[in-house]
């Protein structure tokens, strides 16, 4: 593929296990041109969040990547984060090599709106964490839905529960009232000018059907030529942090070790031994949106303090009378993806061995 025919995209992270391998996905995918990464407080701090994405972008060769650190908290709201489903400092049980290159020195926000400047109608910005970074962008140059290409975003849960109350999904849970600015910014932006893109969101009831399991690892494996690795085995020593991966090439023992963390929690707390990846599916949907099948609705985000504190509402029946704001997801085929970043990330690991 020509370099002119790639899609250049900046993502923005709450580097965290899934967050890892939508990096990994996107830096092993022919068809992106990965600008820069930007990080913020989420699954852990930005100070472990930016720190994690450069390691796991080195891992997989890409030190030619500028990571900026946002955020350290939310807007308004006190910092959650959450080590129990991500590890201490967001890599499960994986360790990783501290980076050589070094921090970016731009704001994070600054370095959005830059680059959407720089390029105008260009750029796809890929949000897979809270939506703080976004919502001061947006606060700092209110023209960003128009000079993005577009905003392609992990967040809220639209036909299902949540899976931190009732009703919320993790990234808009942490910064509902940013969640609000970002998705109040796309609606008044269509409202001007109805050519805006409109957002891409997918919401947890979609993401979740990108399960990985064992076979997945197995396969990822085999594609990397790497020898073979039984660490995810659930019957050997669960929770035991001294437990490492013996595959021989790097990149397998990372993913291993990160998703055992993350495949003792889903069985913990979901009921079977694997994982729900939700940013890689998301990267894979922005450089490929045939991926899903999405309807054109209002979205906008409850901060009212309530019961429905932090939720996403979507107007599927049009009762708001609102121009449609987002093509939401409903549903995508998650087979595919599994598919492709098996290929990709074990390929892209057997030419790093
Ligand atoms: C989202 O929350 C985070 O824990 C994951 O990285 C993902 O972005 C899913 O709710
Ligand atoms: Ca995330």
């Amino acid at each position: 593929m020509s370099t002119t025919d790639r899609i250049p995209l900046v993502l923005d992270v709450d580097t965290g296990i899934d967050d890892a391998l939508a990096l990994l996905y996107a830096a092993s995918s022919p068809e992106a041109e990965l600008v820069a990464v930007t990080a913020l407080s989420g699954n852990v701090h930005v100070d472990d969040t930016e720190r994690n994405t450069r390691a796991v972008l080195e891992l997989a060769g890409r030190t030619d990547i500028e990571v900026a650190a946002g955020r350290p908290v939310p807007l308004l709201r006190p910092l959650e984060v959450t080590p129990e489903t991500h590890g201490p400092h967001g890599m499960g049980y994986a360790q990783l090599a501290e980076p050589t290159r070094p921090r970016s020195g731009r704001f994070a926000p600054q370095l959005i709106v830059d680059e959407a400047r720089r390029r105008p109608g260009e750029l796809t910005l890929v949000t897979l964490g809270p939506l703080t970074n976004l919502a001061v962008a947006v606060l700092m140059e209110p023209e960003l839905p128009r000079l993005l290409r577009r905003w392609v975003c992990m967040g809220g849960t639209f036909r299902a529960p949540g899976n931190t109350s009732p009703v919320t999904e993790w990234n808009i849970h942490c910064d509902p009232e940013a969640a609000k600015i970002a998705f109040a910014a796309w609606q008044a932006s269509v409202d001007r000018d109805p050519a805006t893109p409109r957002a891409l969101v997918l919401g947890l009831d979609v993401t979740e059907r990108a399960r990985i399991g064992t076979d997945h690892v197995v396969a990822l494996a085999r594609r990397a030529g790497s020898t073979p690795d039984d660490s995810l085995d659930p019957g050997r020593a669960p929770g035991d942090p001294e437990r490492r991966s013996v595959a021989s090439n790097p990149v397998v023992r990372f993913v291993a070790d990160t998703l055992r963390w993350y495949f003792e929690f889903h069985a913990a707390y979901d009921g079977f031994y694997g994982a729900f990846i939700h940013d890689p599916l998301v990267v894979a949907v922005a450089l490929d949106p045939s991926l899903v099948r999405t309807e054109s609705v209002a979205v906008d985000v409850d901060t009212s303090g309530g019961l429905g504190d932090g939720q996403t509402i979507a107007d599927f029946r049009r009762l708001w009378g609102r121009a449609p704001n987002v093509d939401l997801a409903v549903e995508a085929d998650a087979a595919t993806f599994l598919e492709r970043l098996v290929e990709r990330v074990g390929g892209m690991a057997e030419r790093r061995a």
